[in-house]
C-alpha cells in the first residue's frame, strides 16, 4: 500500500458502520472539520497499536460540494463531482447528497461503534447524519441474496493499481475515488426464483462459487455487464444489512477506484444495458436508494487540512 494512502485495500472484515454526514450552514464547519481530520489520523493509529488483529480502519471519503465548502485544493481530484443519475429505460441510478462519508472496519462492533460515536461527537453539531448503515459479514461472505460477494476483487498489487490515483493526477496521488449506493432487495420475488434462475441472474453457480462458463452465462447476468475488461477493475467491500421490523434487507455497494469513469463504465451497462436494453437482471430484485461519489485523500492530504 502506499504509505500515506487510506486503507483502501484493505479485506472485507466482520463488521462494518458506514455513515453519511450533510454539512449545517454553520460558521464552526471548517473548525470542527480541522478536529474531525485530526481524530481520522487518531482514530487509526490508535486501532493499530491497540487492536492489531482486528483490522480495524476508519476511511473517510469527501463529496464534491464539501469540497468546495470547506475551501480545499483547487484544482480538484479530476473527477470529483456530484454523481449525475443514470437513467436506463426500467432501472434508475439515483444521485444522493452526502457531504462525508465514513467506512469504519473492524472484526468486532465494539471499535465500529465507539470510532463511529467519536466522529458524531465531533460532527453532530455542524453537521446531519443522513444515512448509518451497520453491515455485517453473512456466513462466507454472502450477500443477503444468499452469492459470495467479493470473489473477483483484484488481488495482491492490483489492489492498489486499481484502487488509487495515480500519475495521471499527480497532485492527488494516493487518493482513491469512492463510490457508494445502498440497494434494498425484493427478496420475497427472489426467494421465490428456484436457485438455477438466481444463478442465471448473477452469472455463478450459488453453492461452490464458480463462475458460468461463456456459453451458459446469460448476456445480462450480472457478472456479465459488470466485467468491463481486465485493465479496468474495482475494488469492491460491499456489505448485507437487514432489520426485519423494517423489512429492508440491503447491500451496500461500496467500490473505491482508481478512477471513476471505470465505475460509471460499469453502472451504464448494469442500468442502461449493453447493447442498450440489456440490462442487468440483478436489478429487477435490487433497488438503488443511494447514490453519491466521493474523493479518499491520503493521510497526509488530512493532515495538511486539520490545520
Ligand atoms: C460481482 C453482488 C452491485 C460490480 C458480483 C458478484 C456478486 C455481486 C454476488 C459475484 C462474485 C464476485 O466476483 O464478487 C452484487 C450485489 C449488488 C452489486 C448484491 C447490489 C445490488 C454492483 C455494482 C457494481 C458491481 C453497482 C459496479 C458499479 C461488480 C463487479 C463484479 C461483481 C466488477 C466482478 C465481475 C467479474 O469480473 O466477474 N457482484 N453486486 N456490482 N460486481 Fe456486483
Amino acid at each position: 500500500m502506499k504509505p500515506d494512502s487510506q486503507n483502501v485495500t484493505d479485506y472485507t472484515n466482520n463488521n462494518t458502520i458506514f455513515m453519511v454526514w450533510s454539512f449545517k450552514d454553520n460558521p464552526e464547519v471548517k473548525e470542527a472539520f480541522g478536529q474531525l481530520c485530526k481524530l481520522i489520523i487518531n482514530l487509526n493509529n490508535s486501532a493499530n497499536i491497540r487492536f492489531p488483529v482486528s483490522r480495524a480502519s476508519c476511511v473517510m471519503g469527501i463529496g464534491h460540494d464539501a469540497w468546495l465548502g470547506l475551501g480545499l485544493p483547487v484544482p480538484l481530484p479530476k473527477e470529483l463531482a456530484n454523481f449525475a443519475p443514470i437513467v436506463g429505460n426500467k432501472h434508475t441510478a439515483v444521485s444522493s447528497k452526502g457531504d462525508l462519508h465514513f467506512h469504519i472496519r473492524a472484526d468486532n462492533t465494539s471499535i465500529c461503534y465507539d470510532m463511529a460515536a467519536e466522529i458524531s461527537n465531533i460532527l453532530s453539531p455542524v453537521a446531519i447524519s443522513t444515512e448509518e448503515i451497520h453491515g455485517f459479514r453473512y456466513w462466507d461472505s454472502r450477500s443477503i441474496l444468499g452469492f459470495v460477494d467479493g470473489t473477483e476483487n483484484p488481488h495482491g498489487q492490483d489492489r492498489e493499481l486499481f484502487s488509487m490515483i495515480g500519475n495521471d493526477d499527480p497532485a492527488y496521488r494516493g487518493g482513491s475515488y469512492l463510490f457508494v449506493q445502498k440497494y434494498i432487495h425484493n427478496l420475497t420475488a427472489w426467494k421465490e426464483l428456484p436457485t438455477e434462475q438466481q444463478e442465471k441472474v448473477i452469472g455463478r453457480y450459488k453453492a461452490n462459487d464458480i463462475e458460468m462458463s461463456d456459453d451458459v452465462k446469460p448476456s445480462n447476468s450480472h457478472i456479465a455487464l459488470a466485467n468491463v475488461g481486465d485493465d479496468l477493475k474495482i475494488v469492491r467491500d460491499n456489505m448485507p444489512f437487514g432489520n426485519m421490523s423494517t423489512n429492508e434487507m440491503g447491500t451496500y455497494f461500496i467500490a473505491y477506484a482508481s478512477t471513476f469513469s471505470t465505475v460509471q463504465q460499469m453502472l451504464n451497462n448494469m442500468f442502461i444495458g449493453s447493447p442498450e436494453g440489456n440490462y442487468d437482471r440483478i436489478l429487477d430484485f435490487s433497488t438503488a436508494k443511494t447514490g453519491s461519489l466521493y474523493f479518499v485523500p491520503t493521510f497526509n492530504m488530512i493532515d495538511d487540512f486539520s490545520s
